[in-house]
């Protein structure tokens, strides 16, 4: 790289060379601009898995993988999970700055009265079976939304976008509690307007119609901080879904369905729900050392599951929080010696004293502890990703309107590496 910010790619075959622009954000790795190396070359860049691409610009989310860093708009995770609740650091997100104390009024307002659904949309889950994944009728339930919303899903418009990105960050709770309550066979429980955004998520979770559910504050908060630390995380895979779906002009509801489909994978919002399967397979701290073993090994499918990130090559700073909320809230219901969080603790604690772990900076991510916490709030295990679906909405909004306003913004199309057949006839069937 040169002073006056470009590098010089040398072609030794063709000894050719090209120079490209370097572009500098806030802060970060400074990133070379390649938009017009294939005009000028002729050729693409190959990058798989997007490990050295940026695939836009952004400034809601930066995250310093090798300092265990993560900015909401220059705010640190722990500041804003410390002093913020859910709905400010979505004001934030959304907005750009934290609310005052007025605005945040009228953004609570907002958001309260946009919770219920339709009524026609409950017919939506009489479709499906009871014991059907909850992403799979999230999937589908939210993607529907469009077709409530006809006339206001103008992209181009701020004020369509805004009250599309409310009606999402409002009515998931209520999508999300209602798949849970669809699948054990209960009623499903109306939002009410006098409880806080949690407070009615855990009411429509598991209130009855016979009798209330007993909010207790520390709890609330433990689910407004698995919220806050799940609300955004930089061009991960779902988001990036979410850009691309979106880059094509669709609607939002159809591009944040595309994020949830994407966020069920193992490897990415499935990990929570795969970790607390582990923990229950693993069963004894006897076995750990059996399961270490083969996660080190290349033959074995198995990996360590809420270990690894792609970007964190250092401590998750949202694991640590989870890790203490974890702590609160076993002890507000007296399961500190709970085994499953005694395993989990010694689990954290062999994989990162042995070499295999320390080499390829494989620390515990978010999901590590989240499943334990969402378990001892009652949430079952199969509702995890759902829980992370609801708080990354917000994220993945966020982003499609930064997409939608940015004058740079193109469909998306990356191309490829092709290596299938050349140029071929076709034989007739018969002479084949
Ligand atoms: N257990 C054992 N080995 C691992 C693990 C693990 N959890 N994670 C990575 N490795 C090894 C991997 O085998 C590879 O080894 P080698 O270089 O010898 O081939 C090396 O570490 C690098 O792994 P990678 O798969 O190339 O890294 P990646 O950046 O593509 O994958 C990851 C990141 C999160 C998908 C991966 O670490 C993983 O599968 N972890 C378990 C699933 C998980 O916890 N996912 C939640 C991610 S955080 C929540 C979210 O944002 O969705």
């Amino acid at each position: 790289m040169t002073d006056d910010n470009h590098v010089i790619l040398q072609n030794e075959t063709t000894k050719t060379s090209c120079e490209l622009p370097v572009l500098s954000g806030t802060i970060g790795p400074d990133v070379i601009d390649i938009r017009t190396l294939s005009q000028k070359t002729g050729m693409f860049t190959y990058d798989p898995g997007f490990t050295s691409t940026a695939s836009c610009s952004s400034t809601i989310t930066y995250i310093d993988g090798d300092q265990g860093v993560l900015l909401y708009r220059g705010y640190p995770i722990e500041q804003l999970a410390e002093k913020c609740d859910f709905l400010e650091v979505c004001y934030l997100l959304l907005k750009s700055e934290l609310p005052t104390g007025r605005e945040m009024q009228g953004f609570v307002k907002e958001v309260t009265y946009h919770t219920m659904v339709h009524d026609q949309l409950t017919n939506f889950y009489k479709g499906f079976r009871r014991d059907a994944h909850p992403m799979a009728t999230i999937v589908a339930v939210v993607g529907a939304l469009s077709a409530f919303y006809h006339h206001e899903l103008d992209i181009r418009c701020p004020i369509d976008r805004n009250l599309s990105a409310i009606r999402l960050i409002a009515k998931m709770p209520t999508i999300v509690a209602m798949s849970h309550r669809y699948s054990t066979g209960m009623p499903f429980m109306y939002p009410q307007n006098r409880l806080g955004y949690v407070e009615n998520f855990m009411h429509m979770m598991h209130a009855t119609p016979c009798e209330d559910y007993v909010q207790n504050p520390v709890l609330v908060r433990a689910m407004d901080r698995i919220m806050i630390l799940h609300a955004d995380h930089e061009q991960n895979a779902s988001t990036s879904t979410v850009r691309l779906a979106g880059s094509s002009g669709a609607n939002p509801y159809a591009c944040i369905t595309s994020g949830i489909a994407c966020l069920w994978g193992a490897a990415h919002g499935g990990a929570n729900e795969a970790v607390l399967r582990m923990l229950e397979e693993i069963g004894d701290k006897s076995k750990i050392g059996e399961f270490i073993k083969r996660a080190k090994d290349k033959n074995d499918p198995f990996r360590l599951m809420g270990f690894g990130h792609r970007v964190y090559k250092n401590h998750d700073p949202r694991a640590k929080l989870m890790r203490n909320t974890c702590h609160e809230v076993l002890t507000e219901l007296g399961l500190h010696d709970d085994p499953l969080f005694e395993l989990a603790l010694e689990l954290e604690r062999i994989a990162l004293e042995d070499d295999y772990f320390i080499e390829k900076k494989l620390y515990p991510n978010v999901d590590f502890y989240s499943g334990i916490v969402m378990r001892a709030l009652g949430i079952p295990t199969v509702m995890f990703t759902a829980i992370f679906a609801m708080a990354r909405s917000v994220g993945w909004i966020a982003h499609w309107d930064e997409m939608i306003s940015d004058k740079e913004q193109k469909i998306g199309r990356p191309r490829q590496l092709y290596k299938g057949p050349a140029k071929r006839d076709v034989i007739a069937i018969s002479g084949r």
